[in-house]
């Protein structure tokens, strides 16, 4: 091994090694073998930016389509139906086309079907989403093959989440073999969850993704510098994992610089860690601050250095009044900066910034 980075810091990829989400994996896991209407088949995982929730529907793709299943997985948009069916029927013809047809001469597929998991112009012409999935279940049952469904960056309030999560349940009541994992932001989630045509989905495994525990990715990276043949020592190592602060995002940029400031050494030095650190921070304020700042208006990001002065949590009483703003005012900015995923609520009347450095980054001492 070496030669080749094993870290690629860059959001929407598969990392090499999933790591600290041992427990989400098992329990999604769980659920394909568990009967149809277990709460494990249909997850929900929740996370702030760069938590891991495209890792981890990258993840459940890979393992269940070892285990049979064929799956779709889409990003959250207005052509998503079409897209999980035309998914399925690409992914699953390699099962379809096994099929023998008992009737000699006879090339006519299943009912709704011309061959393999073609529809028929009639089925294409005259059946909506929840047909058509319900005929590729039924196709794919024969040959032993589950659905799994992975949605990722979940909206809110859209007509297309509604339809496919009514399907969904229907889908479930005829005891279908369909199983679904979703991802996105608390914010969007929430809107979900309270959604009246949704609310069955409150009885979904809900994940909420923390930041990942460091003695894990001490270990992880442990295991990584002695496959490159590279010795670190404990002060070093413990500098790295704290550098993260158990964020995935930081776990790989870390990762990353580490192997590139101590190539051709078979050391890496505390001059590295600071190196690596560094090169980090600057890192999340072009790809990280500058993306989530940039959209915001003035009055955002007022909101945004009245809170940092407290650190990471403030109090929305001290935040109005260093905005020489009403509170009912600063309610305004504080539910749009939840929305974009910014800050999230605590009880009390307190507020927290969810990016791990963002307090230091505006209180200028970053
Ligand atoms: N558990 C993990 N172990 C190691 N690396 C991870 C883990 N989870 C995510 N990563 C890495 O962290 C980065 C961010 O992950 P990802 O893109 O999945 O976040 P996300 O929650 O989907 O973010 P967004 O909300 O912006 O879409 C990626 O480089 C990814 O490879
Ligand atoms: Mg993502």
């Amino acid at each position: 091994m070496g030669g080749v980075n094993t870290f690629l810091p860059t959001f929407g990829n598969r990392p090499d090694h999933i790591v600290g989400r041992d427990d989400v994996i098992s329990d999604f896991l769980d659920g394909l073998s568990q009967p149809i209407g277990h709460p494990n088949r249909t997850s929900i995982l929740i996370g702030q930016r760069g938590t891991g929730k495209t890792a981890l529907l990258l993840e459940f793709a890979d393992l269940a389509s070892q285990r049979d299943c064929v799956v779709a997985r889409v990003t959250a948009n207005r052509l998503m139906l079409n897209e999980i069916i035309q998914i399925i029927q690409i992914e699953g013809a390699k099962y379809a086309a096994e099929r023998q047809f008992p009737l000699k001469g006879l090339s006519a597929g299943a009912f709704g079907f011309s061959v393999g998991l073609t529809f028929t112009e009639e089925t294409k012409k005259n059946y909506g989403f929840r047909v058509k999935l319900s005929l590729l279940c039924d196709e794919l049952a024969k040959q032993n093959k589950k659905v799994l469904i992975l949605v990722d960056e979940v909206q809110p309030n859209s007509e297309e989440m509604r339809d496919l999560a009514t399907t969904y349940q229907h889908l479930i009541g005829e005891k279908k073999d369909i199983v679904i994992a979703m991802a996105g932001l608390p914010d969007s989630i929430s809107n979900v969850l309270n959604d009246n045509i949704l609310t069955f989905l409150n009885r979904a495994h809900k994940v909420y993704l923390g930041p990942l525990p460091l003695g894990e990715i001490s270990l992880y990276y442990a295991e990584v510098f002695t496959r490159f043949g590279k010795a670190i020592d404990s002060q070093a190592l413990a500098a790295a994992v704290k550098a993260t602060r158990g964020y995935p995002y930081l776990l790989q940029l870390m990762g990353y610089y580490l192997l590139g400031y101590s190539k051709g050494s078979d050391t890496i030095s505390m001059t590295d860690v600071e190196r690596a650190t560094a090169s980090s921070r600057q890192e999340m304020i072009d790809s990280v601050f500058n993306t989530v700042l940039k959209p915001l208006s003035t009055k955002d990001k007022e909101f945004l250095n009245a809170l940092s002065k407290d650190g990471v949590t403030g109090r929305m009483s001290d935040i109005a009044q260093r905005m020489k703003v009403s509170q009912p005012y600063a309610q305004k900015y504080r539910r749009r900066l939840i929305a974009a995923g910014v800050i999230s609520a605590s009880s009390r009347g307190e507020v927290s910034l969810t990016i791990p450095y963002l307090g230091e980054y505006l209180r200028g001492d970053f």
